[in-house]
């Protein structure tokens, strides 16, 4: 495991990963002067592991920066005790699905790595708050903002867990970790500015993007059919109406940066749609179906309506997608 001890006597960090200093006291939009060497994959699991978000976040960015300028590069055949294509080939297969909880417990200690706070609860236990109220609108920022930590964690996940992809792949979830370290930072950012009392980790959260994840550890096809695809695609449906509240409640900010996340997510939810569509050609399998398939098997929550159908079909779901969602409703 990464060890990201604190230096004493100052507000760095050493990472023991690449041998570099991190300045705590970076804000969300200064340069990083972290620099990340070697193998990318190993190092998006030394930051997956990290439990600061802040840290976290820069140190995508860095990794993001690395890898485009060279200093950094994938190894797509490395394994790191995740799971290689032979074993994606029958992953799918549900008798293989008992097999499946075990390993994940022996490979993914540590993983997510994630603060103390917040709290994590069962969504029942969450308050709902109106957001007319400063406390309600802080409640609204607090759970995108986890949203976005999630997705970060997803992303990374989705680096080092999977070899033997092409090297377009792992740029391409590289570059959705760095959007959704850049939300995250810009809604913990906003958070912050409605008072003293709130910081990413004051209300409790749910883990259900998370579970998902360690739901389809062993199965990469299934990990792109349910947590791109659909649980993202979710967010796709749910930011206008969430941009409107926040409007009507007078934070033009929040509303300005959830313009830049819808724009963001449906570029992450096409590279979803891109890498399903390549894995079913090479397995040869019908993407319909075996999207039907998948969400029974692993208990994919029902989409509803109303859809964002415009921005479903700019994230590349066709007409027949779209039309068996809406059948399904
Ligand atoms: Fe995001």
């Amino acid at each position: 495991m990464a060890d990201f001890t604190p230096v004493p006597g100052g507000g760095a960090a050493h990472n023991a990963v690449s041998g570099s200093s991190i300045d705590a006291s970076w804000p969300c939009d200064a340069p990083v002067m972290l620099v990340m060497t070697g193998c990318a994959r190993e190092r998006a699991l030394a930051l997956l592991r990290l439990c600061d978000p802040y840290e976290k976040a820069r140190g995508v960015a860095a990794l993001r920066d690395a890898v485009r300028d060279g200093i950094a590069r994938w190894h797509p055949e490395r394994r790191f005790g995740g799971v290689g294509m032979a074993e994606m080939a029958g992953a799918s297969d549900p008798s293989n699905v008992a097999n499946a909880p075990k390993a994940a417990d022996e490979r993914d200690a540590g993983i997510p790595g994630r603060p103390a706070l917040p709290r994590l609860v069962s969504p029942r236990e969450l308050k709902h708050r109106a957001v007319t109220s400063v406390e309600g609108r802080a409640a609204l920022l607090h759970a995108l903002a986890h949203i976005e930590f999630n997705a970060i964690n997803l992303a990374l996940d989705a680096l080092w867990r999977f070899e033997g992809l092409p090297a377009e792949y792992y740029d391409d979830w590289l570059q959705v970790a760095a959007e959704e370290a850049h939300h995250f930072s810009l809604l913990s950012t906003h958070l912050k500015t409605l008072g003293d009392a709130y910081d990413y980790g004051c209300f409790p959260a749910h883990d259900g993007l998370w579970e998902m994840a360690r739901r389809t550890s062993g199965d990469w096809l299934a990990r792109l059919a349910l947590v791109p695809r659909t649980l993202e695609a979710r967010g796709l449906d749910a930011s206008p109406p969430i941009k409107a509240k926040l409007a009507s409640a007078g934070d033009a900010a929040g509303a300005a940066i959830l313009d830049i996340i819808l724009r963001d997510e449906i570029g992450h939810v096409a590279i979803g749609n891109r890498w399903y569509r390549w894995g079913c050609e090479r397995a040869g399998c019908d993407p319909i179906e075996t999207y039907a398939r998948l969400a029974v098997q692993y208990s994919a929550p029902r989409l509803r309506g109303p859809f964002n159908l415009a921005a479903r079909r700019a994230a590349g779901f066709d007409d027949d997608e779209l039309a068996a969602l809406q059948a399904s409703e």
